[in-house]
């Protein structure tokens, strides 16, 4: 249990962990790839971890010291592995498009919340391209078995990255071109880093095309999360003013601003560069009067992990919040919309759950209260906020959570200057 008391003043410096995305592909890649590999701020987080318990069964050297992680890769993977991908979609799903031409045969499984998560999403269209994927109805433990790949051109009918990589990853083992589409643009980290890593690789617009390639070590230096950020923006745009430093803010992950722009919040990107391929900058908000939105399938993919987040501060906003076209939510590590619902609901505000959305009524102020994370770790930090910026705060069952992609996030929610 974690008591969160209510601050009426939050101001601070933040510098946040690691990207989760980028930890996890620059992981998975290296460890396949041609070379040596330095990572720098990688994200330890549990999530992470477990793509790196995976990549060293699979054969290749992954040494962690703080949060550099160095890698030496093997282009040929050991066969006959169980590889425990724990809480982390990315990692069991990713990770089964990797080794779907590899030449070898592997058991992916997870918790039990991983083990509910749809795999059919990731086994049929590898199946397109010739893989001997199979799933337990649908869901993990997945089984691998050697298969030559053949490219071909694949429609996806959801945007979602984890299904894209998987697909790109299988695609550099496949004879052939493999394409993959999707209706609207996910985040694109795979992509960067496997041009970098030397892959035959074209963009166009919503479609990517990649031929067989063999992959290069390359060092790679993480910003920080912007989905962890964002937390710290909210608390900004709720009670004071708050710096997010060295935020990556790579135009597939940057919903969060969309959101913030149209409630009408008070930011500013400072500090703009790029590294190692990813755009970075340090995120000013400021408190700020917030109006009520509407959000629809086009602004999803951008700020699907963001989402509980940009209904609690809808909650907060004035007037009547319409959030649509997130369907998605309902397959993230809890049900997101019945549990940011209740969320919202626990803190007294007033959230009506739709199949695909929310319908959110604004109010000034929320009582705070009692909540469960649901051993959802974006609900675990969306709770914290609500609370924190209520009028009597209230405690949070089942916080541990938090460390499959923030270990130290209530540390940081400590600062001084209450
Ligand atoms: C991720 C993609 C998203 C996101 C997840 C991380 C990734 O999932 O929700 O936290 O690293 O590719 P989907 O691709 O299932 O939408």
């Amino acid at each position: 249990m974690q008591l969160i008391k209510p601050r009426q003043y939050f101001e601070g410096e933040f510098l946040l962990p690691g990207d989760k995305s980028i930890t996890h592909r620059a992981v998975m890649l290296n460890s396949g790839a041609d070379g040596e590999a330095v990572i720098t701020n990688a994200l330890m987080g549990e999530d992470c971890l477990s793509t790196c318990r995976c990549m060293r069964a699979l054969g290749a050297q992954v040494d962690i010291d703080g949060t550099t992680i160095k890698i030496k890769g093997t282009p040929s993977f050991d066969s006959g592995k169980k590889l425990d991908c724990g809480n982390s979609g990315t990692t069991i799903r990713l990770l089964t498009g990797f080794i779907a031409g590899k030449q070898i045969e592997a058991t992916l499984y997870g918790d039990e919340s991983l083990s509910t998560r749809p795999m059919k999403r990731v086994a049929e269209p590898l199946s397109l391209l010739g893989a001997d994927v199979r799933t337990s109805d649908g869901h993990a433990p997945v089984f691998v078995y050697p298969q030559n790949l053949q490219g071909a051109d694949i429609r996806l009918a959801i945007s979602s990255a984890q299904v894209k990589s998987a697909v790109l990853l299988a695609g550099l083992s496949a004879d052939g071109k493999t394409s993959v589409t999707e209706p609207v643009k996910s985040r694109d980290h795979t992509e960067r880093m496997l041009l970098a890593m030397g892959a035959k690789i074209d963009v166009e617009d919503t479609r990517v095309t990649i031929e067989k390639s063999e992959l290069k070590a390359v060092d790679i230096s993480v910003p920080s999360d912007i989905s962890s950020a964002s937390y710290f923006m909210a608390l900004g745009a709720l009670k004071g003013k708050t710096l997010c430093k060295n935020v990556g803010v790579n135009p597939t992950r940057t919903g969060i601003l969309t959101a913030l722009d149209k409630l009408g919040v008070k930011y500013s990107l400072l500090n703009k560069r790029v590294s190692g391929g990813e755009e970075t900058a340090d995120i000013l908000v400021e408190k700020s009067y917030m109006q009520a939105i509407t959000l629809s399938e086009k602004d999803v993919p951008a700020m699907i992990d963001e989402l509980p987040l940009v209904a609690l501060l809808c909650a907060f906003a004035d007037g009547e919040s319409h959030i649509t076209g997130a369907k998605e939510l309902r397959v993230k590590e809890s049900d997101r919309i019945k549990t940011t619902a209740e969320l919202i609901k626990n803190l007294g505000g007033d959230c009506e759950e739709l199949e695909d959305g929310f319908i959110i009524k604004g109010k000034k102020k929320l009582l705070g209260g009692n909540i469960d994370s649901y051993l959802d770790h974006r609900i675990a930090m969306t709770g914290a906020v609500g609370l924190l910026a209520s009028e009597n705060g209230g405690n949070i069952h089942r916080p541990e959570c938090c460390a499959i992609s923030f270990p130290d996030f209530f540390e940081k929610l400590q600062v001084k200057n209450a």
